[in-house]
């Protein structure tokens, strides 16, 4: 299969040096870029800036935004069998980004925000039949109902639902525990393991 995986989180400018992110690692995305070219698939990694290594089979697309990832996805997306926005795209963005530092005195004490694409939205309608997409949801209650929730909303096949109010997995953690889920509500638990055999897991599952 060719496989596009996005991992890491985005970054969303205000000026030169000050940004809106989350406490993605990246760990899970390249986990599964490095378990889909250890057996045999196609992957390209689309990138946000993190401080992973992808093995050397890997092509890795780097970007900064959720704007320029959802850009490289849309193009990386025509020749993908298989799709899994492993990123934790940043859902807002300053409605300005300076191209100067900006000066204290420059500064009100109000951030004025927009939403950025969801680009998962961006991909339902020009994904082809046949196509299969995978996403992720970070949670921190009513984790699976949540999921299926989006999972359905964003017409996926396979949703890939973690708890991240648990200290010992997910966010900034080597190891996760998570749920598989499918549109037609059945799940599969996954209990905490490190991220690398989360990823056999998903590749087992897609492999299926
Ligand atoms: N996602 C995306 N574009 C965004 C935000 C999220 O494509 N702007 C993708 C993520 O990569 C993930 C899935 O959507 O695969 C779910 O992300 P999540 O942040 O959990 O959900 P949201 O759609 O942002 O919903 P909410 O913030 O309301 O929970």
């Amino acid at each position: 299969m060719k496989i596009l995986i996005t991992a890491g989180p985005t970054r969303e400018y205000l000026d030169p040096v000050r940004f809106l992110s989350n406490r993605s690692t990246g760990k899970m995305g390249y986990a599964l870029a490095e378990e889909a070219v250890s057996r045999g698939h196609g992957v390209l990694l689309i990138s946000g800036p993190v401080s992973c290594q992808a093995p050397e089979a890997v092509a890795v697309k780097p970007v900064v935004s959720a704007s320029e990832m959802e850009s490289a996805v849309l193009a990386g997306l025509p020749d993908a069998d298989v799709l899994i926005m492993c990123a934790a795209v940043a859902d807002w963005r300053p409605r300005e980004e300076a191209l100067q530092k900006l000066k204290k005195d420059q500064m009100s004490g109000v951030l004025e925000l927009e939403r950025t694409p969801d680009i998962l939205e961006s991909v339902k309608p020009v994904r082809r039949a046949g196509q299969r997409v995978i996403g992720f949801a970070a949670e921190t209650e009513d984790v699976c109902a949540s999921a299926l929730a989006k999972c359905r909303r964003k017409s996926l096949d396979m949703i890939v639902a973690n708890d991240v109010s648990r200290a010992d997995a997910g966010f900034e953690s080597d190891d996760n525990a998570v749920w598989l889920i499918t549109p037609d509500g059945a799940s599969e638990e996954v209990d905490l393991m490190a991220k690398s055999g989360i990823a056999k897991r998903i590749m087992d599952w897609l492999e299926r």
